[in-house]
């Protein structure tokens, strides 16, 4: 028995030293310190030898068991995959780990926000509205009573029997801030809005505008092209070339279409115009006291130049390998 013990002794040592990974360690304890382990069957069968033999062996048997263990414990420290010199481990340490994505800002956002800033910088102020609007601010405080033709000019979504729709415009919000307002101000308000159309590379059901509008007395066309000509250099730089041409809308007389140089092209990216005398009167302001400008962005058509983006349908296709560009 005595020689047993010695010889478990020394191949177990032997096969630890040669143990190469956490798998062999396992084998080697399975097969000496197992359940039906060697040394487990020499240690059960102790209580049938003699009380000389038991006191002889017993501590023999004992301090091996516990040599082997720490042994096992102390080369498994070795094989931990924070140990790099440990080559056989499924995991690779070396490897480099995958990118956690953190996320970031939708191209329309980012240049929302910067719109946002070029405008605070002048001293507007930014406010929001509704995106489900009502006829009376969305159409006749506008000046577009029921039988105006240019109701036809936006196509709106429309709910059944009823008299709320969603907004095709951001104008609405003129009405709704000068009823509760008092001149002078500058404001903007950037806005989802919604059009019954067809889609293509430059129309969607859905996008994005920025109105702008400022009252006060003695407001003047010119101070409009010096705000317009501001942003649009602040936005695009300094060599941005913009003309303003005449243009038509109810709640603006004269109207004006801002177009901008783009790629040799012009191209509109502004409706706007002098607040229509009727527009003042619907909220009670005496026209005779205060004039003022307005305009409408349309929010994709500037990101989509900023960016050169070549399809407005883009934005909302939450397409990653798009988004993942900006
Ligand atoms: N609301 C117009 C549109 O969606 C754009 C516009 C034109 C806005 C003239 C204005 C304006 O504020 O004065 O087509």
């Amino acid at each position: 028995m005595e020689k047993e013990i010695e010889e478990i002794k020394k191949t177990a040592l032997r096969q630890l030293e040669a143990a190469k990974n956490p798998g062999d360690l396992e084998q080697i304890r399975i097969k000496y310190l197992g359940r039906k382990g060697e040394l487990t069957q020499i240690l059960r069968n102790l209580k049938n030898l003699s009380i000389d033999e038991r006191r002889k062996l017993g501590p023999l048997a004992q301090k091996l068991k516990r040599e082997l263990e720490e042994k096992i414990k102390q080369k498994s420290q070795g094989f931990s995959v924070y140990n790099p010199s440990f080559k056989v481990s499924p995991i690779d340490v070396s490897k480099p780990g995958r990118k956690i994505s953190i996320g970031h800002l939708h191209p329309l956002t980012k240049i929302e926000e910067e719109v946002c800033q070029i405008f605070l910088s002048m001293n507007f102020s930014v406010v929001e509205g509704p995106e489900i609007e009502d006829e009376y601010h969305h159409f006749d405080a506008l000046n577009i009573p029921k039988d105006h033709p240019a109701r036809d000019a936006w196509n709106t979504f429309r709910i059944k029997n009823s008299k709320i729709l969603l907004r095709a415009h951001t104008s609405p919000m003129q009405i709704r801030y000068m009823e509760t307002h008092q001149p002078p101000f500058q404001i903007i308000v950037p806005g989802r809005v919604f059009r019954y159309e067809a889609t293509d590379a430059s129309h969607e059901t859905t996008f994005t505008q920025v109105e702008g509008l400022m009252v006060g007395e003695n407001i003047s066309l010119a101070n409009f092209k010096f705000i317009i000509e501001k942003f649009l250099k602040k936005l695009f730089g300094e060599k941005t070339e913009f003309e303003l041409r005449p243009s038509y809308y109810p709640f603006t007389e004269p109207g004006v279409d801002v177009y901008m140089k783009w790629r040799g092209r012009w191209l509109e990216v502004a409706g706007s115009g002098m607040v229509h005398p009727k527009v003042f009167e619907a909220v009670g302001y005496n026209p005779y006291e205060w004039q003022g400008f307005a305009f409408g962005f349309g929010l994709n058509r500037l990101a989509m130049i900023k960016y050169n983006i070549p399809d407005i349908r883009l934005f909302y296709s939450g397409d990653l390998r798009f988004i993942q560009q900006f």
